[in-house]
């Protein structure tokens, strides 16, 4: 009887322990709800940059929340299904800190099968329109810069080149082509000279720790992107109400290429300019740091950004809450192929 009840204290605090021992700073409670929760998984996680874009997702039929949330390092994990399928909605707040951060805790913490993310964005492709939710294929980080000492050139090496940390492969503006009072009083140089686009620095996860690789353009999941082509013909909303609705019908687009920094862009001649540059389509502060950790984490991702604006007007939060909800219904859409997909296989 003694050895019995010895036993079960044993066994007690092996159970309780457990969860602090394999996670070593997460408190014991909140660590027996991520293996409580795990147990449900595999989960789609769904990263959002804001409350603005995360409510209609919350306010949706298609969203059943089960009510469980955990919230962990100040984020908020929420957990509930859409068309069925068990998912994971996190906010991240705003820029790529908070997005890396963000996405990394989801797929550190949880069983996590693949990462969707969308919200709105700025458009730099002269076919696309506001209202229209572009799915491009490649992302990259654009605000990883060398800036080059004043007087220096194109054909000048640049500060640490040599020890591969730096490299002019990838290309470089120069300053000098746009209008800045920063200049040279005497010589009417431009003092803000060149900068030169760097790849980021990664560490995947079956890679060798500390020994870094280099990533720019950073794919999407081949079978999320598949499965996404099939929403190019989705009915999307273009009026706010009765009156006032865009002039031009939104659609779901596949494009190449998006680019994100934490830099909000309201500035013409830098759209133009990585457009022309990098053929990119849109703009936003947030998914290349998804796009890069699911990367690294070799965990499937995709992002689905509605445009909400172009740069060529002030920012109009009339049609904002029109791209929204049509970004919206597409996650939605994309999750309900995706469990058809999944079947079919
Ligand atoms: C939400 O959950 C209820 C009860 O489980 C179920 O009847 C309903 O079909 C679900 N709705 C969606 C959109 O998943
Ligand atoms: C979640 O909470 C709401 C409001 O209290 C309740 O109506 C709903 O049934 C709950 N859902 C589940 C799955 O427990
Ligand atoms: C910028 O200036 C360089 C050299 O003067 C020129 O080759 C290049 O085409 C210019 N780029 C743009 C975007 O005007
Ligand atoms: C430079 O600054 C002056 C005075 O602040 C302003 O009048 C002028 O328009 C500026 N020029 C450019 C090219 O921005
Ligand atoms: C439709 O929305 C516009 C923009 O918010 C507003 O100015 C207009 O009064 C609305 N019209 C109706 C019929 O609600
Ligand atoms: C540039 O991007 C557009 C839009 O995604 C694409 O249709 C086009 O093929 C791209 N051009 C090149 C040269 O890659
Ligand atoms: C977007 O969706 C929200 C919540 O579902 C709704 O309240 C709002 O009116 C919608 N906005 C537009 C412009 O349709
Ligand atoms: C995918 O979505 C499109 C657009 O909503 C729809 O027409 C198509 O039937 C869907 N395909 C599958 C396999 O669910």
């Amino acid at each position: 009887m003694k050895a019995f009840r010895v036993l079960v204290i044993f066994l007690y605090v092996l159970v309780t322990l457990e969860p602090q021992e394999t996670n070593a700073e997460i408190d014991g409670k909140t660590g027996k709800l991520i293996n409580q929760a795990n147990e449900n998984g595999p989960y789609l996680g769904v990263v959002i940059p804001n409350l603005f874009e995360m409510n209609p997702l919350l306010e949706s039929s298609s969203f059943n929340s089960t009510n469980l949330t955990i919230d962990f390092a100040g984020r908020r994990f929420r957990f509930g299904t859409i068309e069925n399928k068990e998912v994971i909605l996190v906010l991240t707040g705003l820029g790529m800190i908070n997005a890396g951060i963000t996405t990394q805790l989801l797929v550190s913490l949880f069983d996590v099968e693949g990462v969707l993310h969308y919200g709105i964005a700025g458009n730099v492709n002269p076919s696309l329109n506001i209202g229209d939710v572009a799915i491009p294929q490649y992302w990259s980080h654009h605000a990883l810069w060398n800036w080059q000492r004043y007087g220096d050139g194109p054909d000048d090496e640049l500060a640490l080149e040599v020890n591969g940390d730096y490299t002019r492969e990838i290309g470089y503006i120069k300053f000098a082509n746009y209008s800045t009072n920063i200049t040279n009083c005497n010589s009417h140089d431009n003092l803000l000279n060149n900068v030169w686009y760097q790849p980021e620095e990664v560490f995947p996860i079956d890679g060798t720790p500390e020994e870094r690789q280099h990533a720019f353009w950073v794919p999407i999941d081949t079978h999320y992107f598949e499965i996404s082509k099939k929403l190019e013909g989705m009915k999307l909303d273009g009026c706010i109400n009765s009156t006032t609705c865009l002039s031009t019908t939104p659609k779901v687009a596949s494009v190449l290429r998006g680019a994100s920094a934490s830099i909000f862009i309201e500035n013409a001649a830098y759209r133009s300019f990585i457009q022309g540059k990098f053929n990119v389509s849109v703009v936003d502060m947030e998914s290349a740091a998804v796009a890069l950790v699911c990367f690294q984490q070799r965990v499937p991702f995709i992002t689905f950004r509605a445009l909400s604006g172009d740069g060529s007007a002030r920012p109009s939060t009339t049609f904002a809450s029109l791209a929204v909800n049509n970004s919206v219904r597409v996650v939605v859409e994309f999750i309900k192929n995706f469990s058809a997909y999944l079947t079919q296989m």
